[in-house]
């Protein structure tokens, strides 16, 4: 009783403390409005000019309400070089921290670019940092809300060492938790190479740009004039570099859809997605039966078979306006998440070539990563000619995705729609390359190449010496179609499990989804492989 008797009397407590302790909580409140306040009114004024929200406001859209939790809020700067020791931001100019979206605990920085143009120095570094270790044991996703000039000038090679220990932990983090960049500003140096190891990328529109070198440095050295949205602005990266994964009008958009994105991912690779709650009913689909066109060289567009197949509004398509002949995207098929690959016969004919194999094997190798199942949609002709193909390496390119399906152990399910010519029907998740179940419609065409190629190369002679060469070709076509041009030999031989009406498709793949659910394989014991990059 007497070791704890003075704190046990209350009035002691009460008499002596409140006085000191309210000084210090008035302390603290000041630091902390201070830090909310960020850069300041004239500069958040300036940010919502540009037509950009500031870093705050973004997380409070990004987050649950009242869920974020910041940390490192007083951090400030160290360095004392240029005059920086009179002008001390807390936080350096990025707030980091944790919170839930949409129920599930993320990480999360978001850079403010008016406090020194969001440039990323030595503390700013480390806050990032440490929510990547944080994020990396606690098995979450993190969310990168980019609006950075880069490396800060000031603070010379501690800026470049912190840009590379976020890069070093961008790369470890790889494919054990999601990693998505929102990119909402002027993004450079550093602010550009980080996003590009994380998962997925988001730009806004004519307020986002992302550069290794601006406008002015390109004029410098190659005397090209350029604007920074056409150098590397939202449009630019969505269809000519494929840089960014999604391109929106504004920044409110970007994060609502940054949220709807996340909902198709687990938050590690240990974990399953999310499910969405599904009440089985009529799974048959008549409509897919009227799709495919009778002339099977008229295109049509294979977004009509992915809607008319998964959960209803269910299809984000991935990189929409990039490689076109190629489709990908996350859906639900019964409430499960999965990843659809699809050739688009509405573009070039569907055919695979450079940017379309590099785009799909990207896509294949995260729903990998992810334990999220494949589901390929297949009518491709083969792969594109031609020596713009062949000087921008189709060989190598192509070999990536015939290298991420085969070392894929999702669950694994290929439709061939229409045509599966050449080499291109090994690619597309065949049954050989490791796929679990196989459907072809009945308008499938599995074989070496299309029936008029085939007919002139393999009858060339009977066809040059017959005197109505038309007639002949087309007679030799349409034997070689009889024989060839349908789905019944790999069938026959197992390469196909079922040749299936379309509208039996979403049954079917419910069925063999459910069937392929607890699916275990695992690749031989490797440090790692050696993908054709
Ligand atoms: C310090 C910077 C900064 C930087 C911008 N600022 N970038 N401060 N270090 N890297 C400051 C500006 O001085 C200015 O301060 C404020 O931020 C706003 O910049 P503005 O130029 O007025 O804005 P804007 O016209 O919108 O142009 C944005 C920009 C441009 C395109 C990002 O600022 C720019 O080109 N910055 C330099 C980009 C760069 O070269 N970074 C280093 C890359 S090297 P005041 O006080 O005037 O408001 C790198 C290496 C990493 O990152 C390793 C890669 C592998």
């Amino acid at each position: 009783m007497v070791r704890f008797g003075r704190l046990q009397t209350g009035s002691y407590a009460r008499s002596e403390k409140p006085e000191r302790m309210k000084e210090k909580f008035e302390a603290l409140d000041a630091k902390k409005a201070e830090a909310l306040q960020g850069g300041g009114e004239a500069r958040i004024k300036k940010q919502h000019e540009k037509g950009k929200l500031t870093a705050r406001e973004r997380l409070e859209l990004l987050f649950d309400k009242g869920t974020f939790e910041e940390m490192g809020m007083l951090v400030t700067h160290r360095s004392t070089n240029f005059g920086l020791d009179k002008q001390k931001f807390y936080g350096d100019g990025v707030i980091t921290g944790y919170g839930k979206v949409n129920g599930r605990l993320v990480y999360a920085f978001s850079q403010d670019f008016t406090v020194l143009g969001g440039s990323l120095a030595e503390a700013h570094a480390e806050k990032i940092v440490k929510i990547m270790d944080l994020a990396m044991k606690n098995g979450a996703p993190v969310i990168g809300l980019n609006d950075s000039g880069g490396a800060r000038i000031q603070e010379g090679v501690v800026s470049l060492g912190g840009y590379a220990d976020i890069f070093y932990r961008n790369t470890l983090a790889s494919g054990v938790i999601p990693q998505l960049s929102a990119i909402m500003g002027p993004c450079a140096g550093g602010a550009v190479y980080s996003p590009a190891l994380t998962d997925f990328i988001l730009m806004v529109e004519q307020t986002s740009y992302m550069f290794v070198t601006g406008p002015n440095v390109v004029k410098t050295v190659t005397n090209e004039d350029v604007s920074s949205e056409e150098l590397g602005g939202a449009e630019t990266h969505a269809t000519k570099s494929g840089v960014t994964h999604f391109a929106y009008e504004n920044e409110v958009e970007a994060i609502e859809h940054l949220k709807k994105l996340l909902s198709y991912m687990p938050s590690n690779c240990e974990d399953d997605a999310p499910r969405l709650p599904y009440e089985p009913g009529d799974e048959r689909r008549p409509n897919l039966n009227d799709i495919i066109p009778d002339n099977p060289n008229q295109p049509y567009d294979i977004r009509e078979v992915i809607n008319g197949t998964v959960d209803a509004d269910s299809f984000l398509e991935v990189h929409k306006d990039y490689a076109e002949n190629i489709v990908v995207g996350f859906a639900r098929l019964a409430g499960r998440s999965i990843g659809v690959v699809a050739n688009q016969p509405a573009v070039l004919a569907g055919v695979l070539d450079v940017n379309s194999s590099k785009k799909g094997a990207r896509f294949v190798r995260f729903c990998d990563s992810f334990n999220i199942p494949l589901l390929v949609l297949e009518d491709v002709p083969g792969f594109l000619p031609g020596t713009d193909q062949e000087w921008n390496a189709i060989i190598t390119n192509g070999a990536k995705l015939l290298y991420a399906f085969s070392e894929a152990t999702v669950p694994r399910v290929t439709v061939i729609t229409r045509k599966a010519y050449g080499g291109a029907y090994d690619v597309m998740n065949s049954k050989h390359i490791g796929a679990d179940m196989n459907y072809a419609w009945p308008s499938a065409e599995i074989a070496v190449m299309g029936a008029k190629g085939a007919a002139e190369i393999i009858f060339r002679k009977e066809i040059s010496a017959a005197e109505d060469k038309a007639a002949k070709h087309k007679e030799k076509e349409e034997e070689y179609a009889e024989l060839f041009a349908h789905p019944y030999n790999a069938a026959a031989r197992g390469y196909i499990d079922e040749v299936i009406k379309p509208e039996h498709t979403r049954e079917k793949l419910i069925r063999a989804f459910e069937m392929l659910e607890n699916k275990v394989d695992v690749l031989p014991k490797k440090k790692h492989g050696n993908i054709p990059l």
